[in-house]
């Protein structure tokens, strides 16, 4: 019998984490996909949540190797009802010096992968009668950030990505959502977003609410679009930046 699951890449650690952690809690079994192949390490996590845990390993910028590894999934028995693109790479660089070399890393991981994730992904969720599809892009899809140029186009091109998927795919029953984050602290930026950080004083002045969101924050809004609550949306980019990007 074929068991139901939901796909998360760059599910080993920050915020692809803490989705797989939101989605486990809520009874999905996850398949964490990265390079490693780790699953989160929430040492607290409930052993019945962890359980639901299932590492793969895969880069997403390799198409073959997404398609094998969900051929590998559906021939041992899951049936892939949900994928979360979450892998992502940040590179900083003044924009008359970013090499086209770093240019396409950027563009490889942030924006084709997406395409070819889905692309590997979307005979799985046609065989299973729909499905849903989260991209995880970034609120700088909006912003003209200096020393963002290949980031910033990458997370643009998540949310043109999400809405011609969505528009293309709904005759299938495949909703494409894209959540796009503002400041988040995870493991790696802890340090800088903590009250003493570098970072703090500007986010202070810029976030409302004073303080940057966790992965938590998305994780738990991401799995609520794996409820009926997410069930009439499709195409659309949610920010989840605590209002930083609308205010003046
Ligand atoms: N943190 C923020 O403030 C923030 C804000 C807005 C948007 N975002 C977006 O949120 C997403 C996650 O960010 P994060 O800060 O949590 O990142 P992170 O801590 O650097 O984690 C990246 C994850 O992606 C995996 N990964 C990296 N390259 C991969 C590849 N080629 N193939 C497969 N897996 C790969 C990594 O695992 P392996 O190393 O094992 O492969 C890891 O699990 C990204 O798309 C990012 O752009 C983050």
């Amino acid at each position: 019998m074929n068991r139901d699951c939901i796909v998360v890449t760059g599910a080993s650690r920050g915020i692809g984490a803490a989705i797989a952690l939101a989605l486990a809690e809520q009874g999905h079994h996850v398949i964490c996909l990265s390079r490693s192949g780790a699953v989160p390490a929430y040492p607290d996590a409930p052993a019945e949540v962890a359980a639901r845990w299932v590492g793969r390993q895969a880069d997403v910028t390799q198409p073959q190797a997404l398609l094998a590894a969900f051929r590998n999934l559906s021939e041992n028995g899951w049936r892939i009802t949900g994928l979360v693109n979450n892998a992502g790479l940040h590179i900083d660089a003044p924009s008359a010096e970013l090499s086209l070399d770093q240019w396409h890393q950027i563009m490889d991981i942030n924006a084709t992968s997406v395409v070819s994730t889905c692309q590997a992904v979307y005979p799985h969720l046609v065989a299973a009668g729909g499905g849903v599809i989260v991209n995880i892009g970034s609120f700088f899809d909006k912003l003209g950030v200096k020393r963002n140029l290949a980031y910033c186009a990458s997370k643009a091109a998540v949310g043109a990505i999400t809405r011609c998927l969505a528009v293309e795919w709904a005759g299938k029953g495949i909703r494409v959502i894209d959540v796009a984050p503002g400041y988040i602290q995870t493991d790696l930026n802890a340090d800088a977003m903590a009250p003493e950080g570098p970072l703090r004083a500007y986010l202070d002045k810029r976030i409302p609410g004073r303080k940057p969101g966790t992965a938590t924050d998305v994780g738990a809004l991401v799995a609520a679009l794996f409820t009926p609550a997410g069930n009439f949306l499709t195409g659309e980019t949610i920010y989840v930046d605590g209002g930083q990007a609308i205010a003046h």
